[in-house]
């Protein structure tokens, strides 16, 4: 069928299955052109089918040509309907994978539940015995927490007090005031049981448990810091809360993998358009000032160019990785830098709905959401027939 992009609010109905393979495409060959990390050999990446996650495994398998077994929650298509932009991702990779011989498998299911758990540790038990690196890239809304069965729900909200700024609807362009009720003390703790580290510190554990980690072995979540102009609804807000808490836990875990010599860290990353950033308000404007800046700077990078980045520069470069003084990987150094946000609070007064055009890159951000789908990529005929209804090669 002919596929077209169906907007409801901060999703694409539909996603585009040429277009998601090639993204994914694109990725491998900016890996590939950037030469071979002399990274981990087998790796678990946990929300590996979008964002920093698939960028991660990427850059694990077509820099490294390191195993890979991936987790994640699409949705598998069915005739007239198509998959989640992950699932088509996946398949994408999963079919690079194969031709390049990297053994690849992935496992479509929820990664908060046991049963994940114990299908993804016998699955390594199986085929490659122990791993050496957990990515750990998850993003979700919601969580049924495995012990207790209850479903949690995060929220994006301030806490002590109504947020009131500027957010942009990035389909319109329209920019408005935006006014955030502050959380209360139930909002605080379902966001911190949905983002924090509890399911981190689960996974690694029962992996410790069962033998599945190498000597030596890693793993890493991913953070999110921002400026001051966000930090009222992010850093400070609820979903700052559970990054607090997700932050800690790489200290948690680092001791329990003390008897392998492993290590846990958090990888702080740059603000960039995925499914769960357009959710968020007001990250949307600050994301267009902030690319318009980074670009004319020459130094704008997607998730790939992160992951690459980090994968080179920071944990496989021959030397010990790098660390804040709170222990955090930073690839959102250029983002922070001084004119670069001295940059963006200046253009953040200015921002109006006739201004924005100008002084935002708007249409960079609108791109960068239909991407996600796999609209609007170069080089993709969107008027040809295309099957929506794929299935995944080595999903077990
Ligand atoms: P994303 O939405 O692109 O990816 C989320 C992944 O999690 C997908 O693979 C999805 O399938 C998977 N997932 C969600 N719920 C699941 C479940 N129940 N079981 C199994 N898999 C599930 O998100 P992202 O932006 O790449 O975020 C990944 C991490 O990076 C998050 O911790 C996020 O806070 C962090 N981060 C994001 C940004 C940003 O600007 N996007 C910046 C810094 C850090
Ligand atoms: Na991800």
């Amino acid at each position: 069928m002919i596929i077209e992009p169906r907007m409801r609010g901060f999703i694409c109905l539909t996603a585009h299955p040429q277009g998601c393979e090639q993204n994914v495409i694109n990725q491998i060959n900016y890996v590939k052109s950037k030469g071979a990390i002399n990274g981990a050999k087998k790796v678990l990446v946990i929300g590996a089918s979008t964002g920093f996650g698939l960028s991660s495994r990427v850059s694990a398998a077509f820099g490294s040509n390191a195993a890979t077994i991936g987790v994640f929650f699409e949705k598998a298509p069915s005739p007239g309907k198509t998959a989640s932009p992950g699932w088509y991702n996946s398949v994408a990779f999963q079919k690079q994978a194969q031709k390049a011989g990297l053994y690849a498998k992935s496992i479509n299911g929820d990664a908060f539940s046991n049963e994940i758990k114990k299908k993804t540790i016998d699955l390594i038990k199986a085929d490659l015995g122990q791993v050496d690196l957990v990515i750990y890239s998850l993003a979700s809304p919601v969580r049924t927490h495995p012990t207790t069965g209850v479903m949690h729900r995060s929220v994006l909200k301030p806490i002590g007090q109504t947020f009131s700024n500027k957010t942009v609807d990035f389909h319109t362009g329209v920019v408005t005031n935006i006014s955030i009720d502050p959380a209360t003390e139930d909002d605080i703790a379902n966001t911190v049981t949905v983002m924090g580290g509890e399911d981190w510190q689960m996974w690694m554990e029962q992996m410790l448990a069962a033998g599945v980690l190498s000597e030596g072995a890693m793993t890493i979540a991913y953070s999110y810091i921002g400026p001051g102009l966000t930090e009222a609804v992010y850093r400070k807000g609820t979903i700052g809360r559970a990054k607090d808490h997700l932050e800690a836990t790489a200290f948690t875990i680092a001791d329990k993998l003390k008897s392998i010599n492993g290590k846990a860290l958090v990888s702080v990353n740059k603000a960039l358009v995925t499914q769960a950033s357009s959710a968020i308000p007001v990250i949307p404007l600050y994301i267009s000032l902030l690319y318009k800046i980074m670009k004319a700077k020459g130094i704008h990078e997607g998730c790939i160019e992160q992951m690459q980045r980090l994968f080179a520069d920071r944990l496989y470069h021959g030397d010990a990785t790098p660390t804040d003084d709170k222990g955090r990987i930073r690839v959102d150094d250029w983002e922070m830098r001084d004119d670069v946000q001295s940059e963006v609070a200046k253009l953040w007064e200015q921002a109006t709905t006739e201004t924005l055009p100008a002084i935002g890159d708007l249409p960079g951000y609108k791109t960068d959401f239909l991407n996600l789908f796999g609209f609007a990529v170069a080089g993709v005929d969107y008027a040809a027939d295309t099957d929506e209804n794929v299935s995944m090669p080595g999903l077990v």
